[in-house]
């Protein structure tokens, strides 16, 4: 087989390295020339994905994966599959602004050929494949749809860190337009997909709609455990006793709270379900009441400070959306940062990842070094696990927001701490 993949980010090199491995020639395509020119010397452009270094060398090396800055011509060049997953760009209330995406598909495009079969695996809100995609693709290339060349959507499902061993664990979900299509792009799929099974989803809407569905289950159960965690504070209850023993029978999977849901997908997948079945009360639920954590934990600081954050000096750590990872979409920090501000506080951050440059460049202000009155733990990253009261600049009150600071140490040393959902 011959393959094309169109954006090297750190989704699509993963999955070109991993076709290019079982075998087939990958050319893989990208607009950033310091991303092809690393990848042409076999060396990974970001750091953190287990195997990407040694197996992109030894594809390389073998000739089977080369790269391209020209997505039109190495589609023209005739290909079987050709994988499209550039991000889908969205603004702060999630909603997409296709132009990256629309760039990538109109290079496809016009370099499409008959006989081959055109796959994205970004995430897409409902519908997207059949109404802009195929669409975008038959009039830029003059080929007939699901006649010439075919189009599916198969979601990519992967953790970033564990990409290989993913993509050999999970159903890989391959959903077309008609029949045909589906059953060409389930068997080329089969092809590099060898240990993990291939499903066939029967419409490329039910493949859109799974990968949205498995986030947007995430984003409602994390709602009813912040929701447990506030009436768990409410009467005095410890919620992780609550939570262990209801997951302790195998109905219950309830997950864990905590001061915000951030990052690329769990926040915004639930939006793109919403934006094609506006009247389902649930996901919509979930989504505000998740909203409402960074200022319910900027709250539980005012009352251990006495009831006021008026003139309050507060230094939140952590930017991150979660520990160990330098991604700032949709993370909490933001929302806390304003809800500080509101109550009359003023907000510093630092982050064991980001420079002080970077925390202005974020809209945020960093931290001075200069005592302070209170501390709200944003990110697990795991320097706060074991955080001092020396440490902590004099503040009198710490609201541990995920559950990681040691809270009897500090609270030995005379730091009033409260964890969310516990007494
Ligand atoms: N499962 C996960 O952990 C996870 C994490 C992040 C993203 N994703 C998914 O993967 C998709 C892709 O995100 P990513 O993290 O791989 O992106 P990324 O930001 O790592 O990389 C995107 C790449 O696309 C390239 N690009 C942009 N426009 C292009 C074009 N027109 N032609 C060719 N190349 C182009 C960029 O140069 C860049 O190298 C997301 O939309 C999302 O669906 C999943």
């Amino acid at each position: 087989m011959r393959a094309v993949v169109v954006a090297l980010g750190k989704i699509g090199l993963p999955i070109a390295v991993h076709i290019a491995r079982a075998g087939h020639d990958v050319v893989g395509c990208d607009i950033d020339p310091r991303v092809r020119d690393a990848v042409a010397a076999g060396r990974a452009p970001f750091p953190g994905e287990a195997h990407l270094d040694d197996y992109l060398t030894e594809v390389v090396d073998a000739g089977r994966l080369t790269v391209s800055g020209d997505t039109t011509a190495a589609v023209a060049a005739g290909a079987d599959l050709v994988i499209v997953v550039p991000p889908l760009i969205v603004d702060r209330e999630a909603r997409p602004d296709w132009r990256v995406m629309d760039a990538a598909l109109t290079d496809v495009g016009r370099g499409l050929q008959a006989g081959t079969v055109v796959s994205v695996e970004t995430t897409l809100p409902t519908g997207s494949t059949r109404s802009r995609v195929a669409p975008m693709l038959a009039d830029l290339s003059g080929l007939r749809s699901e006649a010439d060349f075919f189009t599916v959507h198969s979601p990519e499902r992967v953790f970033s860190g564990r990409i290989f061993a993913d993509l050999e664990t999970y159903p890989k979900l391959v959903g077309g337009l008609t029949d045909a299509g589906e059953a060409r792009a389930v068997e080329l799929y089969r092809t590099f997909i060898r240990q993990a099974e291939v499903w066939g989803m029967g419409s490329a809407e039910a493949a859109e709609l799974a990968k949205l569905a498995e986030t947007t289950y995430r984003d409602i159960n994390i709602a009813f455990a912040n929701e447990l965690a506030r009436h768990a504070d409410a009467i005095g209850v410890d919620v992780d006793r609550v939570i262990d023993a209801s997951n302790s029978q195998p109905f219950s999977h309830i997950h864990r709270p905590g001061i915000a849901v951030g990052g690329h997908c769990i926040p915004v997948y639930p939006r793109f379900y919403l934006a094609g079945d506006p009247d389902a009360r649930v996901p919509a639920a979930a989504r505000a009441s998740n909203l409402e954590m960074p200022s319910y934990a900027v709250d539980l600081l005012r009352d251990l400070l006495g009831g006021s954050l008026d003139g309050a000096r507060v230094h939140v750590l952590g930017a991150a959306y979660r520990g160990g990872v330098k991604e700032t979409a949709f993370s909490g920090v933001f929302d806390v940062f304003d809800a500080l501000r509101d109550r009359g506080a003023t907000p510093l951050v630092s982050d064991p990842l980001y420079t002080d440059d970077e925390l202005r460049a974020l809209g945020l202000e960093p931290f001075d070094g200069h005592p302070v009155d209170g501390v709200i733990v944003q990110a697990d990253h795991a320097e706060y696990r074991d955080l001092a009261a020396e440490a902590l600049d004099g503040a009198r009150a710490v609201v541990d927001g995920r559950g990681v600071v040691d809270v009897d140490a500090l609270r030995a040393a005379g730091v009033a701490v409260k964890r969310i959902g516990r007494p």
